[in-house]
């Protein structure tokens, strides 16, 4: 269905160079940058093109209707949190909640982890000022770390081998267990997370979860004894990997060409995106990714215009292949409504490609009175929902959602159980407010019910692209 690319003539994995570059990051001692670099191009890539071929595909399917998207994942991931319990946690509440999806939309979720590689994060300013002093700002762990003194903030190019070693311990547990029973959709019993029971979640969330669970694992026992083969579809748990594909050392330095499969791969992930501050169309990420044959993301937020978008999809899927590019729509709950419907309106126009996805969360961050970052359950669910709203209204469908989650038991997001002075118990976040494992677990609940609500729109949609 998603027959691979020829990369473009006037494309190279270094073509990006000499281009303007926002969040580009100043490594003082050249030399190291070198020796960092040339040992990541040596290594070998944490994933395979086989299995870039496969999400493309699932992307393919999603784009027509047949499946839903799930990303999800830390803002900034640290490697101090490369740890199995965070890992598993994080695993459960994306396994959770894909049941919940799949049991309300009826067809098989693809689930993409923001993590083996989330690791850099492009900042409102480069540099940070506390008191009289003035520091480069924390990029994320892959470029300096995030204590206030000189040395700390100073980018360090060891830091991209050390990312790779964290992505690649992260990614073979998460391959470990996906392999094991763990993962088998027959047995969500093993993804309870233990404050599952605790008495802060409500009674009533538990009992919907145990509810649907009961309902998925009848229907799978009902498929299986039809020999209904298509059960094993929903009952195989793959999770794919994804970051911001922000530092361009890094994602060059593993990008390759493979024997069997033309053009050229990104092996740091299988889904790489290029977020809302580095989107320029004449600049290097842009660029960059262009020419590998990976599904790209791209953040789009509110200042996005149906012109600037469209001359963006022609760089990036310049032959309109399936499978090839996800919208990340981030536009916030006042104005998703307004910046929302042009750009559906253009793809829609133009016959583009796309899937079109929704992160409720980085519109609509918020500060506390105390000055903390935060989120509000309702605004991020009143995201989703107008989105939803605007795909239907315009013969278009969401495919998916974006979200900042932990499988933690942290305080970052009001609502949903929350209220601000719980902010304090346990506000853990490197970056942005998360949802926490009940807000997101009942995240999907209310997605899924808007979802139930409009099975034929996208049983229609289904149908009409069929055969792509
Ligand atoms: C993010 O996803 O953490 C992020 C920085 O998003 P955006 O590029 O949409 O601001
Ligand atoms: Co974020």
């Amino acid at each position: 269905m998603s027959v691979p690319r020829q990369p473009p003539r006037d494309w190279s994995p270094d073509s990006w160079r000499d281009l303007p570059r926002s969040q580009s990051v100043e490594y003082p001692d050249g030399a190291a940058l070198a020796r960092a670099v040339a040992q990541l191009s040596a290594l070998p890539p944490l994933v395979t093109p086989w299995e870039v071929g496969r999400l493309r595909s699932e992307i393919a399917e999603a784009q027509q209707g047949r499946r839903f998207f799930l990303q999800g994942g830390d803002c900034a991931e640290s490697f101090a949190d490369c740890r199995a319990d965070i890992i598993t946690n994080r695993l459960k509440v994306m396994l959770q909640m894909s049941v919940v999806l799949i049991q309300a939309g009826r067809r098989p979720v693809v689930r993409v982890g923001r993590f083996a590689g989330q690791y850099a994060k492009p900042r409102s300013s480069p540099l940070e000022s506390r008191g009289s002093a003035t520091l480069p700002s924390y990029f994320g762990d892959l470029v300096n770390q995030p204590e206030f003194d000189a040395a700390a903030r100073r980018a360090d190019p060891r830091l991209l081998v050390e990312a790779y070693w964290h992505a690649a311990l992260t990614l073979n547990f998460v391959r470990s267990l996906g392999s094991g029973g763990f993962s088998d959709l027959h047995h969500p019993e093993y993804w309870d997370l233990s404050f599952m029971d605790g008495d802060d979640v409500a009674d009533e969330l538990k009992q919907r979860y145990r509810d649907t669970t009961r309902q998925l694992t009848e229907a799978l026992r009902f498929m299986s004894a039809l020999g209904e083969t298509r059960g094993g579809d929903l009952t195989r748990v793959d999770f794919y990997t994804s970051h911001e594909g922000l530092s361009l050392e890094y994602e060059a330095a593993q990008t390759r060409e493979s024997d069997h499969h033309p053009g050229h791969y990104d092996l740091t992930t299988h889904l790489p995106w290029i977020g809302e501050r580095t989107r320029q169309l004449d600049g290097a990420h842009v660029e960059f990714f262009r020419g590998i044959e990976n599904p790209v993301g791209v953040k789009l937020g509110p200042s996005m215009t149906a012109d600037e978008l469209l001359r963006l999809l022609d760089r990036l899927n310049p032959e309109n292949d399936w499978g090839r590019l996800v919208l990340i729509t981030r536009m916030g709950r006042a104005q998703v409504a307004e910046r929302l419907p042009q750009l559906v309106q253009a793809v829609q126009r133009e016959g583009r490609r796309v899937l079109w996805v929704s992160d409720p969360m980085h519109g609509n961050t918020i500060a506390t009175q105390s000055g903390l970052k935060t989120r509000d359950f309702d605004d991020i669910l009143s995201e989703v929902e107008q989105s939803f709203d605007v795909h239907e209204g315009f013969g278009s469908a969401l495919g998916g959602v974006h979200l900042e989650l932990t499988g933690e038991d942290v305080t970052e997001c009001v609502g949903g159980g929350l209220s601000e002075a719980d902010l304090a118990i346990n506000y853990a976040s490197l970056c942005d407010p998360r949802l926490n494992y009940r807000q997101a677990l009942e995240m999907a609940f209310r997605i899924g019910e808007r979802m139930t609500k409009s099975p034929s729109a996208l049983g229609k949609l289904a149908g009409s692209r069929e055969g792509g």
